[in-house]
């Protein structure tokens, strides 16, 4: 048996939409607070510096906006990450935590810092000495900053190790200074200064005092400018650190969609920032909570899809496929690859989550053993259903009916690992027939989950039947009908 756990799939967009949602709200929460720390901290500089104790009003009204949107909202969604990876991608997860748990343990003291630390922050002004305040506010901007440094360590092992030796040696330090940390951490962070500089002016759109809201804003917006120009450059670094197959997927399938988008961001940020540097008085509260969320969704969506999918076929480290089998051997891990074990035995034998009566292929099971394996092996990167947002696999097939040629993909470019971006799956005979059955059936227009529940209703009605001439009972079989008919839906006319 393998150590796989069972294969949780939310229908219609996939689990992986549902970690994306999440993930998105969280990288906004988080990344605006992690950078308005820093903006802070310079603002506070500046009030002690020059006598201009004003400036604290804005500090606080930013902290308090914080307080009630980023760190409610960020400390929700972050174990919601957790929840939904957890479910989503249970050996992924497995894989992080064995190479890095104390990077998390220290990343939870930070936060835990962070947190008190902005309620410190907002509620000690004026009743500390400035001195002391100013010492605070510098603490909690680099713990927040160690909270994302952190989590890029995590987040960019995950594309890749960069260096062989780790699967040598399995060493958390060649783990997280991997050749991905420090363009990831430095795109990051100009990204974070930007996202705090469009809440700023945001924050500063309230400010009546015509004079404080123009010395918040002349300050804000080049910081964010600098902000914007490190990401950029930082990203395009990020860009030479990848691994081949990441650029295979973003030459074919990502750059050609998200492109626009991402020089559309970089234009409207900058315009927007060089706008209200030069006109502070008409940076007016709609304009900037617009321009913010433009900035928010279509930047930070496309950023994180990407990363997302041109780490694919793994999951982890290049070594964790998406669909959770073991692509390699880590020495380092004591870790074997599974994909030839599966060419021979077959996932349905050696995935421990599979019910005993579909472990064998039989004409009356097929339907619901092609569905299984096909969550299986296919869905933590594919809907299963017509239309559905995540490359759904019935418009991947071009809603091919044929089954020989659903065959034939998985026989061919799967079997043998020649698309960059998907796993090699390599299945028994019988398993990519069941695969095949399911999805022509799926691009048919077949309801096949009710087909399935008629099927095994069926089934449980030729057991109960068997088990009826043993004991004479009546009955089993009535309650079995009943069964069928709960499981066959409203719509279905009564058998008879
Ligand atoms: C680890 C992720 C992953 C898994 C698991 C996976 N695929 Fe894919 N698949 C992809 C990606 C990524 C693409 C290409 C991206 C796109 O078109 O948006 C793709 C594309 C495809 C295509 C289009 C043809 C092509 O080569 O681009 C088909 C057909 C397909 N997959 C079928 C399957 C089937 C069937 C399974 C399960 C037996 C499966 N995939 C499992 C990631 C995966």
């Amino acid at each position: 048996m393998l150590g796989m756990y069972p294969t949780f799939y939310v229908p219609g967009i996939g689990t992986a939409w549902v970690m994306g949602i999440i993930g998105v709200i969280h990288v906004v929460a988080s990344h605006t607070s992690v950078g308005a720390s820093f903006l802070f901290a310079l603002l506070e500089t500046r009030a002690y510096r020059e006598n201009k104790p004003q400036l604290m009003e804005f500090i606080k009204r930013y902290g308090m906006f914080l307080l009630v949107f980023s760190y409610i909202i960020g400390s929700i969604t972050g174990p919601g990450i957790w929840y939904a990876i957890t479910v989503a991608s249970p050996r992924g997860v497995s894989g992080l935590i064995h190479n890095f748990v104390w990077v998390w343990a220290s990343e939870w003291v930070y936060f835990t810092v962070e947190v008190i630390g902005v309620y410190a922050l907002v509620y000690l002004i004026g009743k500390i000495d400035a001195r002391t305040h100013l010492k605070l506010t510098w603490s909690f901007a680099l713990a927040s900053w160690a909270t994302m440094l952190l989590i890029v360590g995590v987040l960019s092992f995950m594309m890749w190790p960069g260096h062989d030796s780790w699967y040598q040696t399995g060493s958390t330090s060649e783990a997280f200074y991997n050749v991905n940390f420090f363009a990831q951490l430095g795109t990051r962070t100009g990204g974070m200064i930007v996202m705090a500089a469009l809440v700023g002016l945001l924050v500063a759109s309230r400010v009546s005092d015509p004079a404080l809201r123009r010395s918040v804003v002349r300050m804000i917006a080049p910081v964010g400018l600098v902000g914007g120009a490190v990401a950029v450059v930082m990203f395009f670094y990020y860009l030479r650190t990848l691994p081949h197959n990441a650029l295979v997927m973003l030459d074919t399938h990502l750059l050609p969609v998200y492109a626009k988008g991402m020089v559309a961001v970089f234009a409207v940020a900058t315009l927007w920032l060089v706008f209200a540097w030069a006109f502070p008085q008409h940076v007016y509260t709609s304009l900037a909570i617009s321009l913010f969320l433009f900035i928010a969704v279509v930047g930070v969506w496309p950023e994180e899809r990407m990363r997302e999918s041109m780490r694919k076929p793994y999951v982890a480290g290049q070594y964790i496929y998406g669909n959770q089998v073991i692509a390699r051997d880590v020495p380092g891990k004591g870790i074997h690859s599974e994909v030839e074990r599966i060419a021979e035995h077959g996932l349905l034998q050696l995935h421990p989550f599979v019910p005993d009566r579909l472990r064998t292929v039989t004409d009356a099971n097929e339907l619901e053993v092609g569905r299984l394996l096909t969550k299986v092996a296919c869905a933590n990167c594919h809907s299963l259903e017509p239309g559905g947002p995540l490359r759904n696999l019935p418009g991947k097939l071009h809603m091919a009916t044929d089954e020989d040629m659903i065959a034939a993909f998985l026989r061919g470019p799967l079997k043998y690992g020649t698309q960059p971006y998907m796993p090699r799956i390599d299945l028994p005979d019988d398993e990519i027939r069941a695969i095949a059955h399911y999805l022509a059936a799926v691009d048919s227009g077949k309801n096949v989950d009710r087909l399935i529940a008629q099927q095994q209703a069926a089934e449980q009605r030729a057991v109960a039947a068997a088990n009826d001439g043993k004991s004479g009972s009546t009955s089993a079989p009535a309650l079995v009908a009943e069964q069928e008919q709960q499981a066959a839906g409203q719509a279905t006319p009564s058998r008879n």
